[in-house]
């Protein structure tokens, strides 16, 4: 009976936080505490990410997006961004394997025409060879900007009413979401950022209006599955009203 009550409340439990983004902060401040230069940080960044991506594998999360690079870190020092890249390739190559073992379909959200062709390639490749897995959709956020987001679909809602697929009139948060890069996903449940900061930073905008959120003094490579936990245990005791009154 107790067995019974645990499943069904699991089962509710999925069904209300399916889609959980993650501001991944601190990874700098980490490594200069440690008197280490900045991409050692970078490096146990990434992987805290893996450890995250396989706990929210058996958390049965359908979606993960981690926010990897913003448009405003093109901005830092040349050899910081650097390392930042050589770690986007390794991982490209490296990891494509471990998705596919664990049934993780891999998409990355972001302006991707700016990286150079070779990287992009390696987007591309990595995409298509994770296409078919049914599992958690792993939605990588590089070169992203939420405003960025909110531009290009004006700019492609813009071209098909003037190629009269579209009509002005008809033009409602529905259908504007269809032309965001989070089309395919559901809206975001949960937003974690860890690294102390109580801020956006041009992460996802309109994706988040109803996103509950959560921020954490801890630094993004001492985040771990069991504050992870933590974050997805404060969400559950959230009533989500949308506007409405309490029930
Ligand atoms: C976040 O960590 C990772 C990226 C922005 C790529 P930071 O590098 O911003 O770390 P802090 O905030 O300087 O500690
Ligand atoms: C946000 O962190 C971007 C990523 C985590 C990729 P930043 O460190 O760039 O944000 P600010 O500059 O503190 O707002
Ligand atoms: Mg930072």
């Amino acid at each position: 009976m107790l067995h019974k009550s645990l499943l069904k409340n699991k089962k509710i439990q999925e069904e209300n936080l399916r889609h959980i983004a993650i501001i991944m902060d601190g990874n700098g401040r980490w490594s200069e505490r440690k008197g280490k230069i900045r991409t050692l940080g970078h490096k146990e960044g990434f992987k805290t990410a893996k450890k995250i991506v396989k706990f929210a594998v058996k958390r049965n999360i359908k979606i993960l997006t981690l926010y990897a690079f913003s448009k405003e870190n093109w901005k830092r020092p040349k050899i910081e961004i650097m390392g930042l890249m050589e770690l986007f390739f390794f991982a490209l190559k490296n990891e494509i394997n471990n998705l596919n073992k664990y049934n993780i379909r891999l998409k990355i959200i972001g302006e991707k025409s700016f990286f150079n062709k070779k990287l992009q390639n390696y987007i591309y490749k990595a995409e298509k060879k994770t296409l078919k897995n049914s599992g958690l959709i792993l939605n990588i956020a590089a070169n992203y900007s939420g405003r960025w987001d909110i531009i290009q679909a004006t700019k492609r809602i813009i071209q098909a009413v003037q190629k009269g697929i579209l009509d002005i009139k008809k033009i409602q948060e529905q259908n504007f979401s269809q032309y965001l890069s989070t089309s395919e996903l559901s809206p975001v449940d949960l937003v974690i950022r860890t690294g102390g900061e109580k801020r956006i930073s041009n992460f996802l905008l309109w994706q988040i209006a109803y996103s509950e959120l959560y921020f954490t003094d801890i630094l993004w490579p001492d985040f771990n599955q069991s504050t992870f936990q933590e974050a997805i245990d404060y969400f559950f005791t959230r009533e989500r009203r949308f506007g409405r009154i309490k029930k």
